[in-house]
């Protein structure tokens, strides 16, 4: 059963990298690849200019911590004291206890599997504490690397969407891939959802 207000404990420490709330002494490493046209081409960002980039990572210092469902858990992937990038999880419903993953790494830090490394923290900690059942991910069609990695993840293509997306001046294909918590290899265990609890003998 998912409980809110959530947070996990920080720094959540991976065999290379510390996920961690951002602060506002991140901003060199965040504009790295917010402004970075390639990094921005498949998410629903526009290439950030410093300012807007400043912006985004003061909301992103609030978003350490879930209060309800609708909101995003947005996390720093630190390297070796260098913010390379952003792990996210979205609380998407309460009621079906689902999230959905997100992330975005500078391009000069691609191809080591670090992003694989904090998806796998970030759908620990979805499918543990945080106590969902259910998560996506929903990426363009076209985003060979995102779909590399989900699948690596042991992520499930559920859904090819045909222009379901005006994005960015074009009609897009979405891909959704999926995965269940009974699904996660290094799930610990985790309460019954509440609806089990109330099932009539
Ligand atoms: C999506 C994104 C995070 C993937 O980055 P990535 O570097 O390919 O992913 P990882 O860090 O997990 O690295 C995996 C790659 O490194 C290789 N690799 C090297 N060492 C590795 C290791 N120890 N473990 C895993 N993979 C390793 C893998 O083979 C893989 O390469 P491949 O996909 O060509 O086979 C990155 O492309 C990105 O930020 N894109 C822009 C933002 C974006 O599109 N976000 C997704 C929106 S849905």
């Amino acid at each position: 059963m998912v409980t809110v207000p959530w947070a996990p404990e920080y720094p959540v420490v991976t065999p290379r990298l510390r996920l961690r709330p951002h602060r506002l002494d991140d901003l060199d490493d965040l504009l790295r690849f917010h402004s970075d046209i390639e990094v921005v081409r498949y998410i629903p960002w526009p290439v950030r200019t410093r300012s807007q980039t400043e912006a985004a990572l003061e909301a992103r210092t609030r978003q350490g911590v879930v209060f309800e469902p609708g909101q995003w858990l947005v996390l720093a992937m630190e390297l070796d004291g260098r913010v390379i990038g952003e792990m996210l999880l979205k609380y998407d419903s309460e009621t079906d206890a689902r999230g959905e993953l997100g992330y975005a790494m500078a391009a000069d830090v691609e191809g080591h599997g670090y992003a694989t490394e904090a998806a796998r923290a970030m759908l620990d900690l979805a499918f543990g504490p945080f106590g969902l059942h259910r998560v996506v991910a929903r990426l363009d069609a076209r985003n060979g690397a995102s779909a590399r990695l989900l699948t690596r993840l042991g992520m499930r293509q559920e859904a090819h969407l045909r222009e379901d997306e005006y994005f960015k001046g074009e009609w897009t294909d979405t891909l959704v891939f999926g995965i269940l918590a009974s699904e996660w290899p290094a799930r610990p265990p985790r309460p019954p959802h509440p609806s089990a609890q109330e099932a009539p003998e």
